[in-house]
């Protein structure tokens, strides 16, 4: 694929109407829909996910109708943003932001249904976007930064082949307190070899 042809990514502009759908054997992934507002919206705001962001998750105000909408309208001008559905609900989102010139991309993912966390929909929507990023995006670098403390997360990518590369130290203010980011990344050689030993991307 040529990378230049994607919307924000210095190639012409085009709706994300483009974007793939990645299927799983627990979640597609896909790009959104109107009806996501909605699961979205039931989804709501809470202070564990707010945390593990590095927002303050004290005096959290509620999730509004505005909040979703402007949520997916955000997502439509992403190239490459899909909604994570599991079981007919859109769960979460995950996008990867592509540096066309050092074929490189940053990961980012987040479950907003607190009741999916933890049960690997996290691990199998990272792998399948890895497979897409290495094989039809041809890129040679995926990377991400994590607060330290969000070991879930943390645990999640070093699942999908992610090793930690360094740190921040002390770089983000979270609630009054100095957090430290992990830096992580995946190096296409790493990808291939992961799947020639048999590891599964879906
Ligand atoms: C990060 C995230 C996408 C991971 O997805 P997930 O579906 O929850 O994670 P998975 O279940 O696939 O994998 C998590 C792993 O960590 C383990 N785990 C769960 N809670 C944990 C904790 N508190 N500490 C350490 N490990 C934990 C799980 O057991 C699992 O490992 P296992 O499959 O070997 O048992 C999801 O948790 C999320 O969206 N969190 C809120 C937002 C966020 O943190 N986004 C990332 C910001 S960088």
């Amino acid at each position: 694929m040529d990378l230049s042809s994607l919307p924000g990514q210095g190639g012409q502009a085009m709706a994300n109407s483009l974007l793939p759908r990645l299927h799983g054997k627990r979640v597609t992934l896909r790009r959104p829909i109107v009806s996501d507002i909605e699961d979205r919206l039931a989804s709501g705001r809470h202070a564990e996910i707010i945390r593990m962001y590095g927002g303050d998750s004290r005096n959290l105000e509620s999730y509004t109708r505005e909040d979703a909408t402007a949520w997916y309208q955000a997502f439509l001008t992403q190239p490459l943003a899909w909604v994570i559905e599991h079981e007919g609900k859109c769960v979460g989102n995950a996008r990867l932001t592509v540096t066309e010139a050092d074929k490189r991309a940053r990961y980012a993912i987040g479950i907003f249904d607190t009741s999916k966390l933890g049960q690997g929909l996290g691990t199998e929507a990272t792998r399948l976007i890895l497979d897409y990023a290495f094989k039809n995006l041809g890129l040679h670098r995926v990377d991400l930064r994590v607060l330290e403390y969000n070991t879930r997360a943390i645990a999640c990518y070093e699942k999908c082949g992610f090793v930690k590369e360094g740190l921040e130290r002390e770089g983000a203010l979270v609630e009054g307190k100095w957090e430290t980011d992990v830096m992580m990344s995946i190096l296409e050689q790493e990808y291939s070899s992961l799947r020639r030993s048999g590891w599964e991307h879906g």
